[in-house]
């Protein structure tokens, strides 16, 4: 489904500092996946890269088999991929309701109440939610269109451990049932140990 073929990565600002060194990996549809790592290790980078919202200085990204360069960027990003942000990225002066709405087609209130809001909050501005209700927002609006891939970074960061469950619950469900490759950054054991396959990001490599 996804393939990262010898990638290198640095930052232009500190070129001296290589944050992915010739990584490779290939990501299953139909399996969940947990990358963990410390804080800094470019966990939040490599989301990123195969986001498509950058690009890598060196190697390949293919999704199904073509280099993602050769699509259209815009076109990957918004069919190809769905990315929960670390730090949610919701759209401040609108409604959950309205936040997962541009997230595409289904029905945003059932999704909402699926990650546990009730229809209230659905219908409030997203600054009188607390943190651990955006976060569930961004996971709504994420799962809300039909992208084959989902990113999501430290997904549960926010949230306490029984609503962190049904979190995971939802995305394991996703992978399993709709045959969604779901790749979460995390460094929550809780979710590490509900995925399929657990990967951690060191020195510049997945192992
Ligand atoms: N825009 C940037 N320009 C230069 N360096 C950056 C930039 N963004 C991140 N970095 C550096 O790249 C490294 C990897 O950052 P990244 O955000 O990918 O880490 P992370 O693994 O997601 O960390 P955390 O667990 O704290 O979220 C860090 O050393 C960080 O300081
Ligand atoms: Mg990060």
């Amino acid at each position: 489904m996804l393939t990262l073929e010898n990638i290198v990565y640095y930052y232009k600002a500190q070129p001296e500092k290589m944050i992915l060194e010739h990584l490779s990996r290939q990501f299953e549809a139909g399996k969940m996946y947990a990358i963990l790592g410390e804080s800094g290790s470019g966990k939040t980078t490599l989301l990123s890269l195969m986001a498509g919202l950058d690009i890598p200085t060196e190697g390949r990204i293919l999704v199904s088999g073509e280099d993602i360069r050769h699509r259209n960027l815009n076109e990957y990003r918004r069919h190809h991929v769905s990315l929960v942000f670390q730090n949610y990225n919701l759209i401040d002066y609108l409604t959950p309701l309205e936040n997962v709405k541009l997230g595409g087609r289904k029905d945003p209130m059932e999704l909402l109440q699926l990650v546990g809001l009730t229809e209230k909050e659905a219908r409030r501005n997203i600054l009188q939610l607390s943190g651990g209700q955006q976060q569930r927002v961004a996971i709504a609006r994420s799962i809300a269109g039909d992208a084959p891939i989902l990113l999501a970074d430290e997904p549960t960061g926010n949230l306490d451990e029984s609503t962190a469950l049904e979190i995971i619950r939802i995305f394991q469900d996703l992978a399993h049932t709709q045959r969604k490759c779901v790749i979460i950054v995390t460094h929550s054991s809780q979710l590490a140990e509900e995925a399929d396959i657990v990967l951690l990001l060191k020195d510049g490599k997945l192992a």
